[in-house]
C-alpha cells in the first residue's frame, strides 16, 4: 500500500473530491427531486445485456421506512448513518427466474456500477455517500422480504458530510494494479 495523499492532477474533481464521510450533518435533508436524481443516476448505469438487476429501498429520517432499517444497522455504522439524509438498501437480482436455477453472473457487478453512478451524482449535487456492509444482513432481508431471486447486498448513507476527508487515505500504486494479479501470494 502506498500513501497517495492527493489524487494525481487531471482526475475529474468529482472523483478526486469524493470520500466516505464518517459524520453526516443531520440538517442535510434529501428532498424528493434530489432522491429521484440519485435513482436516475443508478437507472442509467450500464449492465450486462442491459439486465439492470438492481433495486433499492430508500429511507429518510422521519419516514416509517427509516424506522424499519435503522434497527438493523451495526453499531459501527449506526454512529454516523442515522444522521444521513438518506439511507439506501441496495439489492441485486442474482437469480433471474426466482427459482435459483438461472444465476446471473454479473448481477453484483452491475449493482456496484449503479451505486457508483449514484455516488458520483451525489457528489455533483454537493452530497456525499458512504457505502457500507455494517448491518445485519439476515435481519434486514427478513424485514424487507424481497421477492425470490433478489438479495440485499449493501447499504449507502447519503447526505451532507459533516467532516473532511481523513488524513492518510491510502491507495495501491498504479503499477500494482497492473502487477498484483500475477504477484506471488503474500
Ligand atoms: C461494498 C462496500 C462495503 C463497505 N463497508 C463499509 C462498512 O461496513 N463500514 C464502513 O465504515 N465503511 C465501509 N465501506 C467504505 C470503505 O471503507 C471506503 O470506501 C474505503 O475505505 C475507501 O475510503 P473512501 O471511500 O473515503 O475513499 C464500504 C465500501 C464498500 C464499497
Amino acid at each position: 500500500m502506498h500513501p497517495a495523499p492527493e489524487p494525481r492532477a487531471g482526475l475529474h474533481p468529482l472523483l478526486a473530491a469524493r470520500f466516505s464521510p464518517s459524520r453526516f450533518d443531520p440538517s442535510g435533508t434529501v428532498d424528493d427531486p434530489t432522491l429521484n436524481l440519485l435513482l436516475e443516476a443508478a437507472r442509467w448505469a450500464p449492465s450486462a445485456g442491459n439486465s439492470q438487476p438492481w433495486g433499492f429501498f430508500t429511507a429518510r429520517p422521519g419516514e416509517p421506512e427509516h424506522a424499519r432499517v435503522v434497527p438493523h444497522l451495526a453499531p459501527s455504522a449506526a454512529r454516523w448513518a442515522v444522521d444521513a439524509g438518506l439511507l439506501v438498501v441496495a439489492l441485486t437480482r442474482r437469480h433471474v427466474d426466482g427459482s435459483g436455477l438461472r444465476y446471473s453472473e454479473f448481477a453484483d457487478y452491475d449493482l456496484g456500477q449503479a451505486v457508483a453512478h449514484m455516488t458520483v451524482q451525489a457528489q455533483a449535487m454537493g452530497l456525499s455517500a458512504h457505502q457500507f456492509r455494517a448491518f445485519d444482513l439476515e435481519g434486514i432481508t427478513k424485514e424487507l422480504d424481497p421477492a425470490p431471486g433478489w438479495a440485499v447486498v449493501s447499504m449507502v448513507a447519503l447526505g451532507r458530510a459533516a467532516d473532511a476527508p481523513p488524513a492518510g487515505r491510502e491507495r495501491r500504486a498504479l503499477a500494482e494494479l497492473l502487477a498484483a494479479p500475477w504477484a506471488p501470494a503474500e
